[in-house]
């Protein structure tokens, strides 16, 4: 069995947060808002802007073969850690662009993206009342979602067209420490809530694509640290060969990732993801972009994919994959 490295604090990737922001106006106060919140983040937090404005009404028929935009929105916000809604205030509730993005991300049933993820609000408008109700409307799904929400600080944004100057930049001292100091904040609160208790398989999916990806880049230690240490193990690669038992397959794996070299590419496509007690399992498609050492040009892959986890030692642990190639092309 190859030894378990300690993980290195030094080497802890920065949590990744979806921006997301409730209007679709190209001047919207509210995405000015987000983008000098991002400026104001600490270096733990990396965070990127996941949009709404394509995705379409939900409508449950679509859910057996959603549309595209419906898979990039939940592959995006699966792949985050985190999530910070940035969102203005419509008749004293949240704009319905918004809360069609969190029913297409809640659904199918049991495969919600948001299901445990730490969340964040900040409601912005114009006006005095800090867009109060939207703030608490959506505080409202994120119960059903179960969603943590950093309670404190709050954040209400008034009087929006007078916070920002025409670079984005807080106009005064006290709102950029206002929202430096939330940023802060919620830092802490993604990295308190992150893993709490049980982490939900919705949760580790997320997780698990982070993982695949830096497998393809020849990282060993993400993968490891999720393999299985007890039997039953197996593993089947596209080759048509394989290893079975826990200790084997580990060693397969260790084997593989060395001949992947960094700047590929990856990403999961999962068609179907349950759980249930002890036992979850997803399949789908990877595709990957990889770079194979001592090769220049990257190889386009394919796979069809089948893992099965047991929940061990506090974690989802990886007992199971089968592989093979796929004709898909990458949707
Ligand atoms: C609004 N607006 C608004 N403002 C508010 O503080 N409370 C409210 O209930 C509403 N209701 C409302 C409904 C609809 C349909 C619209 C279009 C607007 C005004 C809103 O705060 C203002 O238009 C903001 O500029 C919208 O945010 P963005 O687009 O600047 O981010």
């Amino acid at each position: 069995m190859p030894p378990r490295k300690a993980p290195d604090p030094n080497a802890t990737p920065p949590r990744t947060v979806a921006i997301v922001v409730g209007s679709l106006r190209e001047g919207s106060y509210s995405r000015q808002v987000a983008r000098a919140l991002i400026d104001l983040t600490p270096p733990t937090l990396a965070c990127r802007f996941v949009e709404i404005g394509d995705l379409g009404l939900y409508n449950q028929d679509l859910d057996p073969k959603p549309p595209a935009s419906w898979t990039r929105f939940r592959d995006e916000l699966r792949a985050s850690d985190a999530v910070l809604f940035v969102t203005p205030e419509y008749n004293r509730s949240i704009p319905g662009g918004l809360k069609n993005a969190l029913d297409i991300g809640s659904r199918p049933e049991g495969e919600s993206v948001f299901d445990g993820m730490p969340a964040g609000v900040v409601s912005v408008t114009p006006y005095k009342l800090g867009a109060f109700g939207a703030n608490h409307a959506l505080r409202q799904t994120f119960v059903f979602l179960n969603m943590p929400v950093m309670q404190q600080p709050e954040a209400y944004l008034g009087d929006a067209a007078n916070l920002l100057d025409g670079a984005g930049k807080p106009k005064s001292k006290e709102t950029a420490k206002f929202l430096g100091d939330f940023m802060a904040a919620f830092a802490k609160w993604v990295d308190a809530t992150r893993d709490l208790g049980h982490e939900s398989f919705t949760a580790f999916m997320r997780r698990r694509a982070a993982i695949a990806a830096a497998f393809v880049n020849g990282e060993a230690e993400p993968l490891d640290e999720i393999l299985t240490r007890s039997d039953p193990a197996t593993f089947f690669a596209p080759s048509g060969d394989g290893a079975e038992g826990a200790e084997a397959v580990a060693e397969r794996y260790d084997a593989d990732v060395r001949s992947f070299a960094p700047k590929g590419e990856n990403r999961l496509e999962v068609l179907q993801a349950r759980a249930s007690g002890d036992l979850a399992f997803w399949t789908g498609y990877q595709h990957a972009r990889a770079r194979l050492k001592g090769k220049d040009e990257p190889i386009p892959m394919s796979l069809r994919v089948t893992e099965v986890f047991r929940f061990e030692e506090g974690g989802w642990k990886l007992a199971h994959r089968h592989a093979e190639q796929s004709g898909a092309p990458p949707s």
